[in-house]
This record gives structure tokens, C-alpha cells and sequence, in this order.
């Protein structure tokens, strides 16, 4: 059963740093999952691509499955696919306790959000650095997440684009205090600081874990960075 409820609470225990399942070991799920959890991460953001919305084929429900075996983590599922109403109660069903959809995917995103919610779920949506923000604007209210794509998505690895800071700074006005801000995509010791500043609550990061030998050292120094960046701005 989706915990909404353990996503929204992120909100609370922000920075928050997402270790994303696209970079890990496959071979070596169960060991990288134990390792994250070792590390003290309090969530795992799980990057789910069809290779069509995106030119990068990933894992569907099976692997969502697989992980809701492996932990109790909150599974921040992003779902990087172009008919996401289609498989939204399969992925809640496999364990998923957010599902964030991308509006490129969904123009009118409000009965998925909707749908999202009433299977128990988080619901986030995420948008492209080419995609403004005034086209998520008027569908806030419904979501739990709001995603801010800091590259246009398919790959870890990928160059920070800083078009995302401005809008978390646009955004950061305009959600109220159980939703949150999340950005993926180049987040790093260079880059974190600015979207913590810029309003971000939530930070997926892949090839700045996965690349690095001690998972529990690189995720700590990331929280960090962004913790000092909140109190710096006062937030
Ligand atoms: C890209 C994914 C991101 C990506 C993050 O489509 O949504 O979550 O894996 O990887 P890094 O942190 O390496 O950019
Ligand atoms: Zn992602």
C-alpha cells in the first residue's frame, strides 16, 4: 500500500538528498540498497524509463517490486514515460510511494495527479528546462512534489542546467509548507548549494553517489553543503 504521508514528511527533514537507482549496480541491488541505507538515506528516487518519452529504456513494476522487498524506504518514483495514467495503480501497486509525471507527457496532468493521490500515492510532477514554468503553475494545488528538472531527462551524468534555480526561486513562493521542491539532474557539491537557496527541498543525485567509492561520505558532505546554504538564507 502507498505511504503518501512518508514522502510529504520529507518536507520536514529537508535537505534531503535522493539517491537515484539509475546509476547503482544492478547486479548488486540488494548490497547498493544496504549500503544507501547505511549511509542514513531517507529515501530512494527510482528513474523509470519507457524509451519513448525518453531515449533511454530503464526498469518498470518488477524492479519497483524488487525494491519495496529490499527496504522500508519511502520509493520516489519518477516516471519518465508517455502514458502514465496506463500504468500509475500498477506502479502503486509494485510499492511506489510517490509518482511524479511529466507534463510534456500529460497536458492536462489534473485527473493523474488526481488518480495518484486517491491510490494512496504522492503525486509530483516534474517539467523540462525547456518547458516554463507557467505551464505547471495553474495544476500546484494538486501536487505533493513539484519536480524541477535541472537536465533534460534520460541520462545520469548530465551537465547542471541553472535555468532550474530560477524556477525554484519562482516556485518557492508559490507552495504552501506540505508541499515540496524537488530538483534532479547535475546535482553535486558545485551545484547543490544554489538549489537549496533557490527553494529546493528535495535533491536527486546519481553520478555524485554512484561515482564516488563511500556512498555514506558523499551523501553527508551533499547534505551538508545544502544545510549550510538554508542557513544561510534563513529558510
Ligand atoms: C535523468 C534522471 C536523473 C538522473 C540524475 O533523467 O531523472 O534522476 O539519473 O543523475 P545525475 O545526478 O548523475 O545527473
Ligand atoms: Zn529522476
Amino acid at each position: 500500500m502507498p505511504s503518501r504521508q512518508s514522502v510529504v514528511q520529507l518536507r520536514g527533514a529537508a535537505p534531503v538528498v535522493l539517491p537515484s537507482l539509475l546509476l547503482c549496480d544492478f547486479g548488486n541491488l540488494e548490497r547498493d540498497v544496504r549500503r544507501l541505507e547505511d549511509a542514513g538515506v531517507r529515501g530512494l528516487h527510482l528513474d523509470v524509463m519507457d524509451g519513448h518519452f525518453v531515449p533511454n529504456l530503464t526498469y518498470g513494476m518488477p524492479l519497483v517490486e524488487a525494491i519495496r522487498k529490499l527496504t522500508d524506504l519511502p520509493l520516489d518514483v519518477h516516471l519518465m514515460i508517455s502514458e502514465p495514467a496506463r500504468y500509475a495503480a500498477q506502479f502503486c501497486d509494485a510499492g511506489a510511494d510517490s509518482l511524479t509525471i511529466h507534463i510534456e507527457a500529460a497536458p492536462n496532468p489534473a485527473p493523474i495527479l488526481q488518480q495518484i493521490q486517491d491510490l494512496g500515492a504522492a503525486a509530483g510532477l516534474a517539467f523540462n528546462p525547456d518547458t516554463p514554468v507557467e505551464a505547471i503553475e495553474p495544476y500546484l494545488p494538486l501536487c505533493d512534489i513539484v519536480l524541477v528538472m535541472s537536465v533534460m531527462p534520460g541520462f545520469g551524468g548530465q551537465a547542471f542546467n541553472a535555468v532550474a534555480i530560477e524556477k525554484l526561486k519562482y516556485l518557492s513562493d508559490r507552495i504552501g509548507p506540505e508541499q515540496s521542491l524537488e530538483v534532479d539532474g547535475g546535482i553535486a557539491m558545485s551545484t547543490i548549494a544554489s538549489c537549496a537557496e533557490a527553494g529546493a527541498h528535495l535533491f536527486v543525485v546519481g553520478s555524485a553517489i554512484f561515482g564516488t567509492p563511500d556512498y555514506a561520505v558523499s551523501v553527508s558532505q551533499l547534505e551538508e553543503r545544502a544545510r549550510t546554504a538554508f542557513t544561510t538564507t534563513g529558510r
